[in-house]
């Protein structure tokens, strides 16, 4: 079948887009086999999304370095192989030519910026005749924002976008185009984009899924799965402390404490929701350069047992942060568009499995996410 839907990516050079359009040209090429797309499993599949194959990927980048080129960035960092990019040197240079200069922040008024994004989406979806186009944010995160009226309520928002104000910030402008351009847009980073009440407001009134925020994909997965076994033996946990060290762009945007406190934010919500009590433990992330696309997490959970017996556990994680955050930007962008499909709108409370800091509702233990979400599956593969 030829491609149907879009998948727009912001941040369409970044490493994660760059890997996550390596992957869906490999697998569809038949060159790779695919390992950790969750959207594979029978009791996702069920609910019928599109496949990778059926996705044509293109976007927005605010760097000049060419999608063939950043992938042979990532190849010469070990992510994948560089005769991989060689074999899909062609595939990659089309992908690149259907990526657009984005916006930046003080480029004229915002309601300009927005309109440039949204006709950059119809020129995609029209281009390409595609069925439903999806929006991906993975670009750099951007730091927490105080909410002000405009940003608490959608006509407040679009009072202030027409007097030209510019009160948006970059994440949130986009999730504004992409929904007023009739797009389902999925947050994989911290930034507020569409968590914003004004923005939310906008999703049910066009009648829109959205998905957020944070994708899920080391330490808090780890501990997303970890803890329910204390919490379930009755064990009580200390304190459980994590220390971060990462190096690539992500890496370099968290070196700023005031960008980071979006990640250290959303990486510290799930522990006292699934412990049931608040827990000690200092959360830090630091950035090395010389580790590149890797990252190392080292935690140490001191917990008690009868009579206050103190015992302790340490793990330490190394994930090519990339390689695991690909497969699940696609089984993102695969599964808000079925829901579009099945005429779901608001928050997808059901992909939560994904995120550190789920929208939506649902709570922080995997397993119970991993029902949640197999349920929903089950429930859409049913509507037609
Ligand atoms: N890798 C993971 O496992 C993981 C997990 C959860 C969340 N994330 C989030 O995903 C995002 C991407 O991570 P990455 O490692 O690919 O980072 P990266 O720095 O390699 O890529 C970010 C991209 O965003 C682009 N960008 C910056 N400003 C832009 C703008 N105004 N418009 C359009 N594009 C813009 C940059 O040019 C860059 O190409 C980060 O926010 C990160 O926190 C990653």
């Amino acid at each position: 079948m030829g491609a149907r839907t879009g998948l727009w990516f912001i941040g369409a050079r970044g490493s994660v887009a760059t890997t996550a359009t390596v992957g869906a040209l490999a697998v569809t090429a038949g060159l790779a086999q695919r390992v950790g797309c969750v959207a594979d499993h029978p009791e996702v599949a069920v609910a019928r999304p599109p496949g990778i194959e059926d996705l044509l990927i293109g976007g927005h980048d605010v760097v000049a370095d060419s999608l063939p080129k950043r992938a042979e960035a990532l190849a010469g960092g070990g992510v994948f192989g560089i005769d991989l990019v060689r074999a899909l040197h062609d595939a990659l240079s089309q992908a690149d030519g259907r990526i657009r200069h984005g916006v930046t922040v003080g480029e004229g008024n915002q309601r300009d910026a927005i309109e440039q994004v949204s006709r950059d989406l119809a020129g995609f979806r029209a281009a390409h005749a595609l069925d439903q186009v999806v929006v991906v944010d993975v670009s750099t995160t951007e730091p927490p924002i105080e909410l002000t009226p405009a940003l608490s309520d959608v006509d407040e928002l679009d009072r202030a976008l027409a007097a030209g104000e510019s009160p948006l910030p970059l994440s949130s402008l986009y999730a504004y185009a992409a929904l007023r351009s009739g797009c389902p847009f999925v947050a994989f980073t911290p930034s507020p984009g569409p968590r914003l009440p004004a923005l939310a407001q906008l999703a049910e009134r066009m009648g829109l899924p959205w998905a957020g925020s944070d994708g899920k994909t080391g330490e808090t997965l780890i501990k997303s799965a970890l803890a329910p076994m204390f919490a379930t033996r009755a064990l009580r946990v200390r304190s459980w402390s994590s220390h971060n060290l990462l190096g690539g762009g992500d890496g370099r945007a968290l070196a700023d404490p005031v960008t980071a406190a979006s990640k250290t934010q959303s990486k510290g919500l799930g522990l006292e929701s699934i412990l049931g009590h608040p827990v000690d433990g200092p959360l830090h992330i630091d950035y090395v350069p010389d580790l590149g696309e890797w990252k190392t997490a080292w935690d140490m959970v001191s917990f008690e047992g009868l009579l206050g017996t103190r015992m302790s556990m340490q793990f330490t994680w190394q994930g090519c942060d990339s390689a695991l955050a690909a497969p699940l930007v696609l089984d993102l962008a695969r599964l808000a568009a079925r829901a579009q499909q099945a005429g779901e709108a608001g928050p997808l409370g059901a992909l939560g499995f994904f995120f550190k800091d789920p929208a939506g509702g649902g709570g922080h233990d995997l397993g119970g996410q991993w029902r949640a979400l197999t349920d929903w599956c089950a429930r859409i593969g049913g509507d037609r």
